[in-house]
């Protein structure tokens, strides 16, 4: 019978140690503890054994329910706890998932189209946002009465201050600073007064570039800008100019990249033209070189805008400006 005590439990450590959940440890109770359990039916037993083993057996017997009993009550204890939350962790919840930080999309367009400029022998070169109306709009031959200063509505300070409404002025600072050879561009934000829609933001960002020396050519433009599209969006991407107005540059020229979308072919997004508006570039009007001293005569140079904002979007297939400002986690998540 003793042997029979010690199956008994050997089989309840074995049982007890896999109870997972409530019912499992309700069926634990009922085949040990229960009222026809092998706790009592051992106890039953008992009466048919010799008088003078009674004595061992009954305390053998007595030990074993205790024993079980604690480990019962131990076992629903805790998942008393579990169930109203104190103590024990609930294994049972999924875990909280982690994220990383990461670079805004904005700020990653940036930096590779500043490592593309890079490499193609260019400075990086800044300006302030807060910007005078001398470099904003004078010295880059724009006059108080140019009908030019309407094509950007502008942010003003006071008469004299404004939130630069392009990168521009930072091709005066620099040129105000160094000396030709100059091969630069200037990446940053700027403001206009529009009224938020899927296009338009009252801030954006540009990329200036500008390029100073001597026996600077209009192919010489050409040259970069393809090689920044072909490096942006792949050997495929062609670009085309077409003659614009800028009041400093002249010729002025708009250029177009083929469509990133359908690589040329026409599609929705390109109205069927199998191209996409960039921006504008052209040759320095020699009234820039003057403004700051330089000989028009000797010096020739090209510059270019480019918008980051609409190159973002256009790699990363994104129709609304405004969701770069919203800075809404499950949006930034995805880049
Ligand atoms: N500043 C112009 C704009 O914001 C873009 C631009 C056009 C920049 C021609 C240039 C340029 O450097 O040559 O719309």
């Amino acid at each position: 019978m003793l042997k029979k005590i010690e199956q008994i439990t050997a089989e309840f450590e074995k049982d007890a140690a896999s109870i997972e959940n409530p019912e499992a440890l309700e069926n634990l109770r009922v085949k040990y503890l229960g009222r026809k359990g092998l706790v009592s039916e051992a106890f039953v037993m008992l009466g048919s054994a010799a008088k003078e083993e009674k004595p061992v057996l009954g305390q053998a017997l007595n030990k074993m329910k205790v024993s079980f009993d604690t480990r019962y009550n131990e076992l629903a204890k805790n998942f008393e706890k579990k169930k109203t939350g104190t103590g024990n962790i609930d294994l049972t919840l999924p875990g909280r998932r982690q994220f990383t930080g990461r670079k805004h999309p904005l700020i990653q367009v940036e930096d590779e189209v500043k490592s593309i400029f890079r490499s193609l022998g260019f400075t990086i070169e800044d300006g302030p946002e807060v910007e005078t109306d001398y470099y904003n709009f004078e010295a880059l031959n724009i006059p108080k009465s140019h009908p030019a200063r309407n094509m950007q509505d502008t942010l003003y300070v006071s008469e004299e201050i404004v939130l630069r409404t392009h990168t521009s002025p930072v091709q005066i600072r620099v040129m105000e600073k160094k000396k030709p050879p100059i091969r630069m561009i200037a990446p940053g934000r700027v403001y206009r007064r529009d009224t938020p829609d899927a296009s338009h933001s009252p801030f954006f960002h540009q990329v200036e570039g500008l390029v100073v020396g001597e026996n600077v050519t209009f192919a010489d433009l050409k040259g970069i800008i393809q090689a920044f599209a072909h490096r942006m969006f792949g050997k495929d991407i062609k670009v085309r100019f077409r003659p614009s107005f800028f009041p400093f540059t002249e010729p002025s020229a708009e250029y177009d990249f083929n469509c990133v979308f359908c690589r040329g072919k026409g599609c929705r997004v390109c109205k069927n033209t199998g191209w996409l508006e960039i921006s504008g570039s052209g040759m320095v009007d020699p009234k820039v070189f003057e403004s700051v001293g330089y000989d028009p005569e000797k010096y020739t140079g090209y510059a270019f805008g480019m918008g980051i904002d609409r190159i973002a979007m256009l790699k990363f297939g994104i129709d609304d400006i405004r969701l770069f400002f919203e800075n809404d986690l499950r949006f930034l998540r995805q880049f």
